[in-house]
Parts: C-alpha cells; structure tokens; sequence
C-alpha cells in the first residue's frame, strides 16, 4: 500500500488549490494515490510520492497539467438532472427569443463542460425544440480546465454505455451516427460549438457577455472564496436578462450577493441588480495562481 509524506501532500493540495481552485483534504490520500498513480507509471516514478518529489524539486508546467487533469472529477451525461433542461427548453429559451428578437444572437456557455455531454445535450434541445433559431446567430462556447476531457467533448465520440446515458433512441438516431462500436456527434451539431481550454479562476472578460451559463457540478470541488471568485465573474459577463445553472447541491445562497435566485421551483439564478456594472474579480486578489490561458 503506497503512502505520501505529509510534506509531498500538503504540497499537492496546495497546488492543485492554487492552479485549478480544486479543494481536497487530506483524508484523500487514498483518492489522489489512486488517481496519481497512472501519471507516475507513465513518467517512470515508482511512487506517486516519488512523483511529488520530482516536480518538487524539477517543477514541470507539463506533468502538472497531467496531475491536474487526473485530479480532476469528470463524470457526466446526456441531459443531465433533466429538469434545467425542460426549463431552458419550456421557460427560458422561449423568453430570450421574444427579448432578443432584434438581434436574434444568443450565447450560451458550459462552464466546465467535461466530455462534452452538457454542450451538445443543449445543442440537441435547440436543434429539436427550436426550428425558429435555425438562422440565429448562436454561438454556445464550452470548456473545461482539463485537456483530457475537452479533446473527448470536441471529437463528440462515445462509446455505448455513455450514448444511454441521457439519450432515447430517437435522439440517437436522429444525432449521431454508429461505426465501429462509437457514436460520433453529427458534424452540423459539433459546429455549433467552440471548444476552448478554460481554466474557471482565470480572468473572464474575454468571453464577452453571455445569455446562458451553465456552470454545474463543478463549484463543489471549491472552497467558499473560490466559488466566490467564479460566481462574481459570472455575474459580470452575464447579460441582464441572462440566467445561470448550478448543480443540484450547489447555490449563491451564503456565497455570494452578485446573483439572485429566480423565483420558482426550479433552482436557476440571475444579476442581483440587472443592468449594474458588476467588476470582475481577479484570482491573484485572493492569493491564487492559476495556470495561464492556452
Ligand atoms: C463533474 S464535471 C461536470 C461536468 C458537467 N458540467 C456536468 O454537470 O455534467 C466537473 C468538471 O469541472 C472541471 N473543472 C474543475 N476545476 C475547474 C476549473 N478550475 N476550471 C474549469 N473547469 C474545471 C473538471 O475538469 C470537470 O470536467
């Protein structure tokens, strides 16, 4: 059974809080020895500690990039949770079509889009439900601090188990197509889509302002200042009559004033005070150094 000295796990907590806001304890040693272990065999470390000891010592931008993408949590799946999805597709998307008819742009952003299942289960939902958008201007950006996951979500390949995860038949077949075992994303929905490699603690203002945020399942990996940072930056590049979705367990409530709950049954949030001029937040102010933008 490997182990890791206090000093090589304390160093690894801290970094990965520093680069990607990511909070473990160290009652998961246990979990990063398991998630670490393949990034030591395959830059011939005997031991994840042996592995800490290195880039200690030789700190490499490249095996932290691969430290951060194995310490990273990337479940997900088609429509995930269901209900933010009936509500864009029932309450919110008709509301910004009748608000933004004149311009008829609409950006939508997923925030930590892990494979991809989250961008292109909104993709599929406009191609299904909204045939008016068809010669909109509609930009959805996705992203995700870890390479793995982003290179996954822009091949837009899935294996069996993951396509049943989320999606009828129907919706399968109408979206993707089946060779050798995978179902690859029809090329006129992965289009629609940019993917980008974005850390969440990194300046957002050139993203621009956004009508629809999906950033859910990921605020959880953070501590409060953290969510903090990522919620306030949020609310500066959300649009006045734009909306944001967290996960299930996660909320503004006790974290931050910048956003509001919208009142309903469904959990989905906006700018406390549209049309104010909300500053965004830099990551250094709370003594953290993420990984620059690629
Ligand atoms: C559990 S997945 C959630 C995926 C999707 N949003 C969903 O709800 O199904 C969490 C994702 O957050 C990403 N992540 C973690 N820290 C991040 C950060 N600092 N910046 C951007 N993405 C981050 C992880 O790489 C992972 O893909």
């Amino acid at each position: 059974m490997q182990s890791i000295t206090r000093e090589n796990l304390a160093f690894i907590i801290n970094t990965l809080r520093q680069i990607a806001g990511i909070d473990l304890s160290e009652e998961q040693e246990y979990l990063i020895i398991d998630k670490l272990s393949p990034v030591a065999k395959l830059t011939n470390h005997a031991t994840v500690n042996n592995l800490i000891n290195t880039i200690r010592i030789h700190p490499s931008s490249r095996i932290m990039e691969s430290i951060c993408d194995a310490l990273t949590t990337n479940e997900t799946l088609f429509f995930r949770d269901k209900i933010p999805f009936d509500t864009l597709k029932n309450e919110i998307l008709p509301e910004v079509i009748h608000t933004q008819k004149d311009t008829q742009k609409l950006r939508i952003w997923s925030a930590a889009c892990s494979s991809g299942q989250e961008p292109y289960s909104i993709a599929i939902l406009i191609a299904e439900h909204f045939p008016e958008l068809t010669n909109w201007n509609i930009e959805i950006l996705a992203s995700d601090i870890s390479e793995r996951a982003l290179k996954k979500a822009e091949q837009g390949v899935y294996r069996e188990f993951e396509i049943q995860r989320g999606l009828t038949p129907d919706l399968i077949a109408r979206y993707f197509t089946n060779k050798n075992e995978v179902w690859q994303i029809l090329p006129r929905l992965r289009e629609k889509i940019y993917f980008e490699r974005r850390n969440l603690l990194d300046p957002f203002h050139s993203i621009g302002p956004v009508d629809i945020v999906f950033c859910r399942y990921v605020l959880i990996y953070f501590d409060t200042m953290v969510k903090k940072l990522v919620l306030d930056n949020i609310a500066s590049i959300l649009s006045p009559n734009g909306y944001l979705f967290l996960g299930s367990a996660e909320s503004v409530v006790n974290v931050t004033g910048s956003l509001e709950r919208v009142p309903g049954t469904v959990p989905y949030y906006r700018q406390h005070t549209p049309q104010r001029k909300i500053s965004p937040l830099d990551a250094g102010k709370i003594g953290l150094t993420p990984f620059a933008k690629k």
